[in-house]
């Protein structure tokens, strides 16, 4: 069954506590969580102590997107944040493999992250050493952005080239509840859902979201 990963750069940072006792109270085992630099994309988000702060309040696994240049240079303070989970940028380095490598001795699930223009075939010679692939299904950077719809071909090419092996697929920006059920059909198993979720009404969004999860 396919997973809803709440991501909190959508929730109200004034109230952020009672935003993770919410997602905690619906049962929510993963947040999605993103660091921006500025560089690797416009914008800047939570930073490794940040983080590690908001691991410490929370019972939840975090998925930390890196979004930023020199992941290397700032790998080891994510994983001292205490992430189960942790993913680079193919793009944001010349050092990816090491990088991963890095995340899995430190015990951690490892992860690769592919922009929309970013051919899936590129991953090939990585495969043995990732847990998942983030897929974008939009440019990484701002929120609020339409899903891309090439994305549901990729993600089903993916889904094809790591037949027979134990990695899932992750995707990550402008998913409603109709686009959640469409990548989830085309073989997705972690689902980012940030604006859709962080609304007016987000219980009622979050649980119709869960529920359109087979
Ligand atoms: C964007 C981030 C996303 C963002 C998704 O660069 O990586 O995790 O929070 O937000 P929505 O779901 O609103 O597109
Ligand atoms: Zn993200």
């Amino acid at each position: 069954m396919a997973q809803i990963l709440p991501s909190i750069f959508g929730a109200n940072i004034l109230r952020l506590q009672d935003e993770i006792r919410f997602l905690e109270d619906e049962s929510t085992e993963i947040l999605h969580v993103d660091l921006m630099d500025g560089t690797y994309v416009s914008n800047i988000a939570f930073g490794p102590n940040q983080i590690a702060a908001m691991k410490k309040g929370s019972k939840m696994m975090f998925d930390v997107h890196m979004m930023l240049a020199n992941p290397e240079r700032h790998i080891d303070e994510v994983i001292n944040t205490g992430a189960e989970m942790i993913s680079v940028h193919y793009e944001s380095t010349p050092h990816v493999h090491f990088i991963l490598q890095k995340i899995k001795k430190a015990g951690r699930k490892a992860g690769v992250v592919i922009n929309p223009g970013t051919p899936e075939r590129l991953l090939e010679y990585l495969l043995d050493d990732i847990d998942y692939i983030l897929i974008m299904t939009i440019n990484p950077g701002q929120p609020g952005q339409t899903f891309i719809d090439k994305s549901l071909e990729k993600i089903r090419n993916t889904k094809k080239m790591i037949a027979g092996r134990n990695i899932q697929i992750e995707v990550d920006g402008g998913v409603n509840l109709e686009i959640a059920k469409k990548v989830q059909e085309a073989g997705a198993d972690l689902i980012v859902v940030g604006g859709a979720l962080f609304n007016d009404s987000p219980k009622s969004s979050y649980q119709a979201l869960k529920a359109a999860m087979v």
